[in-house]
């Protein structure tokens, strides 16, 4: 790992921090209609609140968003409609078929490549000044930068991987594989896993970039390649890569059914008397 916080303090300032933001998803569970990403909250889309929330981080410069790949110039211009801080540059790339995917190609464009497949020296750090990477869903249009600070902090205080999870409030059961039977039989439980060691986890997840492009590397390339991972640190985690969690927040829940509209709405509602007072 290349990791050196003593080197990184002689750097400058802000912009050092660079954030992939995968948008490039259907929304199949919320129904049809527009790609999720693009669909309104409070009249503006969800990815432009996603890319409001991480632009607000100071630390943050390069903003990369992963977009459906027949609508990346709408994207682009939709984006270019909201300003953002100078110290803020945003590129819009075509995304893949997995979330997976859609990251890997975000990564490949921080550095000014054209989003496409990852070269054999994509882990040598290339000299932009970019030393961490944010991956943050935008279907997590609403998470306070509080959060998103505190995960570039970990990661700038030497974490390799650093998550925003918290606790479970359901009671989580393991169910057997769906194999050998009937799908409308009662499914069988195989074991309960103590609630008060688990965590759900949210994003922006945060990453030494070296180690986030090697382990999307090896996702392609490596002997475990193919196996799916459902978030970036799962990736990171099976290469022996310390992943630590710090606290999330409710309001960074991912939009993935229709309730979930209703409760971002009502979020927004609040912010919106809150600001008025
Ligand atoms: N995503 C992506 N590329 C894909 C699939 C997903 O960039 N091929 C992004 C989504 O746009 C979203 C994030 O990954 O911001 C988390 O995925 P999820 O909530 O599952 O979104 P969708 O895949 O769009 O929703 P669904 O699974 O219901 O179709
Ligand atoms: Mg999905």
């Amino acid at each position: 790992m290349t990791h050196n916080p003593s080197a990184e303090a002689a750097r400058p300032g802000p912009g050092r921090t660079a954030v992939v933001i995968p948008a490039a998803g259907r929304g199949v569970r919320l129904g049809p209609g527009t790609p999720k990403a693009l669909r309104p909250l409070g009249g503006v889309p969800m990815l432009v609140h996603a890319v409001r929330a991480m632009a607000r981080s100071t630390d943050v410069g390069p903003i990369v968003v992963v977009a459906p790949a027949d609508d990346v110039p709408a994207v682009r211009s939709l984006l270019d409609g909201h300003p953002l801080p100078d110290r803020v540059t945003l590129r819009v790339v075509p995304g893949g078929d997995t979330r997976q995917e859609s990251v890997r190609l975000g990564l490949a464009a921080i550095a000014g490549g054209t989003g496409g497949v990852a070269g054999p020296h994509a882990s040598d750090a290339p000299d932009d000044g970019v030393d961490v990477v944010l991956v943050h869903d935008a279907a997590r249009p609403l998470v306070p930068v509080a959060t998103v600070d505190a995960v570039v902090a970990a990661v700038r205080a030497g974490a390799p991987a650093v998550v925003p999870a918290l606790p479970v409030t359901d009671t989580v059961k393991q169910v057997a594989p769906p194999a050998d039977r009937d799908p409308a039989d009662p499914e069988p439980v195989v074991a309960t896993p103590e609630r008060a060691s688990l965590r759900a986890v949210q994003t922006p997840q945060g990453f030494d970039r070296a180690v986030l492009v090697a382990a999307h590397e090896a996702a392609v390339t490596g002997a475990d390649a193919g196996d799916a991972a459902t978030d970036c640190a799962g990736l990171v985690e099976r290469r022996g890569v310390p992943v630590v969690l710090v606290r999330g927040h409710e309001e960074a829940f991912k939009v993935t059914r229709p309730l979930d509209l209703l409760l971002a709405e009502a979020v927004l509602a609040r912010r919106s008397v809150a600001d008025g007072w």
